[in-house]
């Protein structure tokens, strides 16, 4: 069945509304009484289930930043489950495995790896709540008090600084850790959608005047709108000048370092005090696998650990377990399909896989460029490309915001959309290997016959 799904696949629409049956079966449905079988159960996931797709296995799946799975990582999914190991810690193949992958996914991206560096999590949004509970905790132990026993009240608000084209998972992290909402400073862009350094300094003296406590600051390899890298290596000058924790977001983008010609974008990125990189978005590992790097692992043990007595293993090395450098405890086993993926493609594939989509990026805003009806709203650094459709002079916000979701009902592409310097934009963000030039003008094509019919 799952040879089957991913061969026809392609020829099928990118996606399709749910009819409305199918939605009330799916998600009206009363527990069985008594057990069914298992042929039964297959009857209805072929019947019910696999015939409503996300879309984002289709070469022609363009949307917010969704990978199709890699077939060796789903080749191994049921070996995990049926091994069913909790990777919170102990002495059996997940743990241990988990640290050779995080290893490889540090090596990959040129980011430093002292021992246990780092942990796989459910995705980036659960490693960036680590990373910025470490950064906390840091900050407060060097004030001389400690975050976790005493909670934030009584103390000088914590400050942290993150782009307006900074991911809403920095937001969601400092909100969760009692850093409030008002306490993160949206720092400006300059025209290239990257952090304006003069104002990250002005925001911090003026911070530090007011009697605040600046703890961290919070780049972009890679934002989810135009794929933008911040300059990273003047952040981390501006951490280490002022003590800062440098957090890098590298969710999708870090990978993008591999791209011929794309290091120089990210110097600096070796320099954070962590990062946080999704192998399930350009690696292509099924969902859901995030990774926490941490220059320090310590800090992330001294914001987590907690062992209570049933938990003590006596035959843990110096690191212990995962379960102490994050949240969860019962913890799966993420690093198999990972391992899978990573395997399967080598450093080789991998790096071809970035240089073919960063590629399609190009051409596309090449295309874009070239055509009287588009405009290119961003510079191309990754593989996203962010434009609009122009094929008039006004109510052109209107119009790309009522595009995406024209061009996804006709099915022959998936595209989405988003606001960029004040304006309604368009990105497609390219992840698949299997997309060709000839999909792109397909895309282009797509949004001119929907853009009709709005
Ligand atoms: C740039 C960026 N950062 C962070 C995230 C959050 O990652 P996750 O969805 O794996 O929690 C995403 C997700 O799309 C992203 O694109």
């Amino acid at each position: 069945m799952v040879a089957e799904h991913l061969a026809v696949l392609p020829a099928r629409p990118v996606w399709q509304p749910v009819p409305d049956a199918a939605r009330a079966w799916l998600g009206e449905q009363d527990l069985p009484e008594t057990g069914r079988a298992l042929d039964d159960l297959l009857d209805d996931v072929r019947a019910r289930v696999l015939p409503h797709p996300m879309g984002n296995g289709h070469p022609r799946f363009f949307g917010w930043v969704n990978s199709p799975p890699n077939p060796a990582g789903v080749l191994v999914e049921p070996l995990a489950a049926a091994l069913n190991p909790s990777c919170a810690g102990g002495d059996h193949a997940g743990p241990h495995l988990e640290r050779s992958v995080v290893r490889w996914l540090a090596d990959l991206v040129g980011f430093p790896h002292p021992p246990g560096g780092g942990l796989l999590t459910s995705g980036a949004s659960m490693a960036t709540v680590i990373c910025l509970a470490a950064a906390r905790q840091r900050a407060a132990l060097a004030d001389g008090w400690d975050a976790r026993e005493e909670g934030l009240s009584a103390r000088p608000p914590m400050i942290m600084y993150v782009t307006e084209e900074g991911h809403s998972c920095l937001h969601k992290a400092a909100q969760l850790l009692g850093i409030g909402a008002r306490n993160v400073r949206t720092v400006p862009v300059d025209g290239s959608y990257r952090m304006d350094m003069a104002a990250l300094r002005e925001m911090i003296a003026e911070d530090r005047a007011a009697g605040l406590r600046p703890f961290c600051v919070a780049g972009s390899a890679g934002t989810v709108n135009s794929g933008a890298v911040d300059p990273l290596g003047e952040i981390a000058d501006v951490a280490a000048e002022h003590g800062l924790w440098f957090h890098v977001d590298g969710a999708y983008g870090a990978l993008g370092v591999l791209a011929d010609g794309a290091a120089p974008h990210y110097a600096g990125m070796e320099r954070a005090d962590s990062l946080a990189l999704d192998p399930h978005k350009w690696l292509g590992v099924p969902v859901g696998c995030g990774c926490a790097l941490l220059r320090d692992p310590g800090a992330a043990r001294a914001a987590f650990s907690l062992v209570p007595s049933y938990l003590v293993d006596d035959n843990a090395d110096d690191l212990g377990w995962f379960a102490e450098y994050g949240p969860e405890q019962t913890r799966p086993f993420r690093a198999l399909k990972t391992w899978a993926t990573m395997s399967y493609l080598g450093r080789a594939g991998i790096t071809r896989l970035v240089d073919h989509t960063t590629g399609l990026a190009r051409t596309l805003a090449a295309m874009v460029e070239q055509a009287p009806d588009f405009e290119l709203l961003a510079p191309v650094t990754t593989s996203i490309t962010a434009f609009r459709h122009r094929p008039r002079p006004d109510g052109l916000d209107a119009l790309n915001r009522a595009i995406p979701g024209a061009v996804q009902a006709r099915g022959n592409a998936f595209i989405t959309g988003t606001r960029l310097g004040g304006r309604e934009a368009l990105r497609a963000c390219f992840l698949h290997p299997d997309t060709t030039e000839r999909d792109l003008a397909v895309l282009l094509e797509e949004i001119r016959l929907a853009a009709k019919g709005v």
